[in-house]
């Protein structure tokens, strides 16, 4: 099973192993990637960002590139549909001495796809091949491309968009394994073992992956060279050292809930820090996420939910 487990590297960015924290808009923000770190993910992403927010000075889609410099290598996602503004906004985030560029194929969000960005691309394949030759050439750091199965059942084309990702010169392809239309419990793991039959860069697998058991069985069904988790690390940001462990020895470890417990205390506290006065209710979501599973877990999120200091929300989740 540890031949599953390695080390990645993407063009010239070396990754100390090959499992990694998706990119996750309004969450993946600074204080959860160093947290998924910390438990054994080899690479992290920020949330998706606007490229024109970018190009056009606008401080606060600048301020969403907040990487620390001790949680590198950290990839920075972009959105948007024009190459020319892709290739710009790519420039600006190298500049920002960043590692790496994702470009984001896949969100489903209307907003998005009815500016033809996100998953709406994949619609486009000659917008594809545009825009990902665009952003190479705009930059030396890598850049990497995430997409979904397809756009609908009826336009499944992950294999297709791959092979033009790469022939433009991309270093490596997350396949989200479900097509836009498809809801959160449909899924196709098949379509990431076609798209690593179709190229040679890295592909990673990505979509319902819950427990170690799966992320073995993805490993092994699809040939993927790594793997990406999004919600599973939510409830459980142990699931990094546990799939580690698991692919390493066949064994993993159970947290109890005083560790649970103690992890959403440190937590909290590092996260309202990092998110001043707005930290205190942002906390919540990742609170009741990180509470799955303990005993009195709803009496825990409605009194969190009172809290409106982090003195209030320290004593009640001691107490
Ligand atoms: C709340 C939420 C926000 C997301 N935001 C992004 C995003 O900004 N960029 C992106 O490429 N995918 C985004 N995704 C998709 C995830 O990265 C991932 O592809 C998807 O959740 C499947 O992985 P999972 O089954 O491990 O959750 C988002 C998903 C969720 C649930």
């Amino acid at each position: 099973m540890g031949e599953f487990l390695k080390p990645l590297l993407i063009k010239n960015v070396k990754i100390k192993n090959n499992i990694m924290f998706a990119p996750l808009a309004g969450i993946s923000l600074q204080p959860i990637r160093i947290c998924m770190k910390k438990f054994g993910a080899g690479l992290t992403f920020t949330e998706m960002i606007s490229a024109h927010g970018l190009i056009y000075q606008n401080k606060k889609t600048k301020n969403m590139i907040d990487i620390k410099k001790s949680e590198r290598p950290v990839g920075v996602q972009i959105f948007g549909n024009k190459p020319e503004i892709l290739a710009e906004a790519s420039r600006i985030v190298e500049d920002m001495g960043v590692d790496l560029i994702d470009i984001n194929m896949g969100c489903p969000a209307t907003k998005v796809v009815q500016s033809l960005s996100g998953s709406a691309l994949l619609k486009d394949l000659n917008l594809v091949k545009q825009i990902v030759k665009s952003v190479v050439a705009s930059v030396k750091i890598p850049v990497t491309v995430k997409i979904r199965a397809g756009w609908d059942e009826k336009s499944i084309n992950a294999v297709e968009s791959s092979h033009i990702i790469e022939s433009e010169g991309a270093d490596m392809i997350t396949v989200h394994a479900r097509t836009r239309s498809q809801k959160f419990n449909e899924f196709n793991w098949d379509i990431i073992r076609q798209v690593k039959e179709t190229v040679k860069i890295p592909v990673i697998g990505n979509g319902n992956i819950f427990t170690p058991q799966d992320a073995l069985r993805i490993f092994k069904d699809t040939g993927c060279d790594g793997i990406m988790l999004a919600r599973a690390p939510l409830s459980n940001p142990w699931i990094f050292t546990q799939i580690i462990d698991f692919l390493n020895t066949g064994k993993f470890k159970i947290v109890t809930p005083k560790e649970r417990l103690k992890f959403i205390l440190d937590f909290s506290k590092k996260f309202v820090k990092y998110r001043g006065d707005r930290g205190i209710y942002e906390v919540r979501k990742f609170i009741g996420w990180l509470s799955k599973g303990l005993p009195n877990a709803s009496e825990l999120r409605k009194e969190c939910y009172k809290t409106n200091t982090l003195k209030e929300l320290v004593e009640v989740i001691k107490n």
